[in-house]
This record gives C-alpha cells, structure tokens and sequence, in this order.
C-alpha cells in the first residue's frame, strides 16, 4: 500500500485536487494499485486554520508518507500578513522542499499536436510538437541563501551554490538525458555570476561520466531567446533555482497554457512532491476555469517516479491526449469556436472516464 499525503492548499488548488484524485481513484481501481490518501492543510487555509501554513501535523504526515499530492498556495489575502516566513509560499512550499530534500525538480514541456494552434509561436516554428524536460535545482540560490533581510531602504537576497549540490541535480540531468535524446544543455549566468562558474565547471567535470551525453553550455538570456525561436532544438535543460522558476513557464507557455505543465520534485530517494507548476490563480477560483491538466499529469508523474507504476502513468497520459485529440478543452487552451468548452470538473470526468473506459474495452 502507498501513503500518499493530499495538500490542496489555496484558491483552485482544492478544484484541481478533486479532479487529480478522481482520476488517480480510476487508474489505480484498473491497475490494482492500493493508494491510502491522507489529507492536511497547507498554505494560506492552514494559516486561517493555526496560524501557520506548514502546521507540525502536516509536516508529520509529510515524513509517514510515500508522496506527496500538492494543489497550490498563496493569494492575495496572505500577501498582507506581515511576517514573510509565514506567508503561504515562503512558509509552506519552500519550507517543505528544502526539509524534504527536494532538490530536483523536473518540469516536462510538451507541445501535445492537438494543442498545436494554443502555442503563441508561428506554426512553422513548433511543426512536429517539441518535447523539452527542464530539470531546475530546487533547495539552494537565491530562493535560500542567507543572509535575506530588508532593512529600510536596502535589502539584501544571497545566492549561494555548493559544488556538491551542483554534482548532485548534474546526475539527475544527465541521467534523464541518457533516457533521451542524449542532449543536455546547461543554463547559467557565468559571464556575471561566481555561483554559474562554478555551475559550469561543475557540470563539465560531471559529464565526464556521461560521455554518451553531448553537454553544452548557455547563458539564461540567450536561452530565454532561442526558446521562443527555436524551441525544438531543446531536449534536457539543467540549470539553477531562479533561472529555473523563469525559463519553465516560458516553456509552459508555449505548450499552450501554463495549466498544462505538471512537475515532480525530487531528492535522492523515491519520496517526491507533485504540483502543477503553476499558481493558486485567485482570479478565477471557484468559476470552473481552471485547467486540471497539469495537476492530472502531475499525478502521472507520481505514478512513475514514487510508486514504480509506469503503466498506470502512462495509461493517465494517453488518457490526456484521448480527451485533448477528442476537442475537449478549458478556457485557457480554447483555440478556437470548435473547440468543445469545458469546466475543471468535466475535464477531469472525462480523462478518468478514457481510463475507465478503455478498462471495459475487450483484450
Ligand atoms: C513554482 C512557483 C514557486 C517557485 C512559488 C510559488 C514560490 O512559482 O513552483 O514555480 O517560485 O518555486
Ligand atoms: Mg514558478
């Protein structure tokens, strides 16, 4: 039996758990798969709840468990509580990478053939779809460093880079590259920055052991420029914390909508961190706008990298690509009038149902 832990957060984050979890109760009824889920709060409603986002009971039930089934935090409302380290994001979210030792965090960006007209580039550019993994080291940078202060009229973040956390996201990347097009690039600042010399020869020295790997080197600017002018060159991108946050939702974005890009964040055992890659969205919280899609193949991705269960994930990504190839589509991915409009609860009906489905369907 897997435990998995079930924080839904804030603003849609419950409406696109529900959808998650529907979906995950069909795959693992058609592939036999026991899931205990534990729900607990998290982010802005645990801090109305306790008044902290990241309450020891949530914590608690964090470590007992397998994996870890995230929605979304944060919202306007808790932008104004005073003490940043209990904001929603800073005291929650953060907190739980970095005690968990989540320090890979992988953020796949594909372009689904159906969803080819919700790409904003020129058609010629993405013909034939482009599938870029973007591995973003997740527990260390400016995200973490110390000192991080604002005093009056100065404040002050630290980036800060080991080589050892350095080595360690390396392998995750050239490992996942080996499983794929064997092309890794790089990502860094190192005509500026101490911490991207020191990420570059580190990464060089890695790929050592990888010599079927062919590694190349760019700095962030130039690679925020050639993803939108020639995004099917990319295959794994590996680079450090912020440029990470930043060049994933550009490659979000141009698969169509940010609520496509599912994530998986990682440490060095089999317990990971599932999110949609994107936000709470309060401005659309509650008016079935939401797009499941990346919470759904968020799930997938727990399938596969927690629980071993590379069928039942894949069975929940064809189902994706069933749905989206049948015109079905929320209102951030709708092209066009052609399209068939859907709610986040329908959508997450209808991938459970392809699942279910093709469960009845003889052989
Ligand atoms: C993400 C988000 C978070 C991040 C925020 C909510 C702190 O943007 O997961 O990409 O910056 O890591
Ligand atoms: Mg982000």
């Amino acid at each position: 039996m897997s435990k998995i832990a079930v924080l839904a957060g804030d603003g849609i984050g419950p409406e696109i758990i529900a959808e998650g979890l529907k979906v995950l109760h069909a795959v693992a009824s058609k592939h036999s798969l026991t899931l205990e889920f534990t729900e607990a709060l998290v982010g802005g409603a645990a801090y109305d709840a306790t008044g902290h986002p990241l309450p020891p009971e949530t914590l608690t039930l964090v470590q007992q468990s397998d994996a870890v089934f995230f929605g979304a935090v944060g919202g306007p409302k808790y932008d104004a509580i005073p003490d940043p380290n209990l904001r929603p994001e800073r005291g929650a979210l953060l907190p739980l990478r970095q005690k968990m030792g989540l320090y890979a965090n992988l953020r796949p960006c594909v372009l689904y053939s159906s969803l080819a007209a919700a790409c904003p580039l020129r058609p010629d550019l993405v013909e034939g779809g482009f599938d870029i993994l973007v591995v973003r080291e997740l527990t260390g940078g400016l995200y973490f460093g110390q000192p991080k202060l604002w005093e009056g009229d100065r404040a002050v973040d630290t980036c800060v880079y080991t080589r050892e956390e350095i080595t360690r996201i390396a392998h995750v990347a050239f490992k996942a590259a080996q499983k794929r097009d064997r092309r890794l690039l790089s990502v860094d600042k190192a005509n500026v920055l101490e911490t991207s010399r020191l990420w570059r020869e580190t990464v060089t020295q890695v790929s050592q052991d990888y010599p079927h790997v062919a590694l190349t080197h760019q700095l962030v600017d130039a690679t925020a420029m050639d993803l939108v002018r020639r995004p099917q060159s990319f295959d794994v991108i590996v680079t450090e914390n912020l440029f990470g946050d930043i060049l994933s939702d550009e490659a979000a974005q141009l698969t169509g909508s940010l609520g496509m890009l599912p994530s998986a964040s990682l440490g060095s055992g089999t317990f990971g961190l599932y999110e949609p890659s994107h936000g709470s969205a309060p401005d659309i919280t509650g008016t079935g706008k939401a797009n499941p899609l990346a919470t759904i193949l968020s799930a997938a991705l727990l399938l596969r990298y927690s629980l071993g269960a590379e069928e039942a994930a894949r069975d929940i990504e064809s189902a994706v690509t069933h749905v989206l190839q049948g015109g079905f589509r929320t209102s951030d991915i709708m092209e066009d009038q052609n399209c068939n409009h859907v709610t986040c609860r329908q959508m997450g009906d209808l991938v459970a149902g392809a699942i279910m489905r093709d469960n009845d369907a003889p052989g």
